[in-house]
């Protein structure tokens, strides 16, 4: 993959993590941002990350359109 799409997340509430999860024979998490209200994200998957899960109410562009997770437990 030569460039890979950016994600884009918007956190709607303080608090929302980013978690990136590692590629590879295990998936763990490798790395957490924790991003405040209004706060941007703009990330990639990349030889290390190939998911990324959010929690917390954010909005998320990619080039799947835009989702909105919601922060309701
Ligand atoms: N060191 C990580 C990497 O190169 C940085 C990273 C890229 C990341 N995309 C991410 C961390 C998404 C969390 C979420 O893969």
């Amino acid at each position: 993959m030569a460039q890979p799409d950016y994600i884009m997340i918007k956190a709607l509430e303080d608090g929302v993590n980013v978690i990136g999860l590692t590629r590879g024979n295990d998936t763990k998490f490798h790395h957490t941002e924790k991003l405040d209200r209004g706060e941007v994200m703009i990330a990639q998957f990349t030889e290390h990350t190939s998911a990324m899960k959010i929690r917390g109410k954010s909005e998320i562009h990619s080039a799947h359109g835009i989702v909105y997770s919601d922060g309701k437990e």
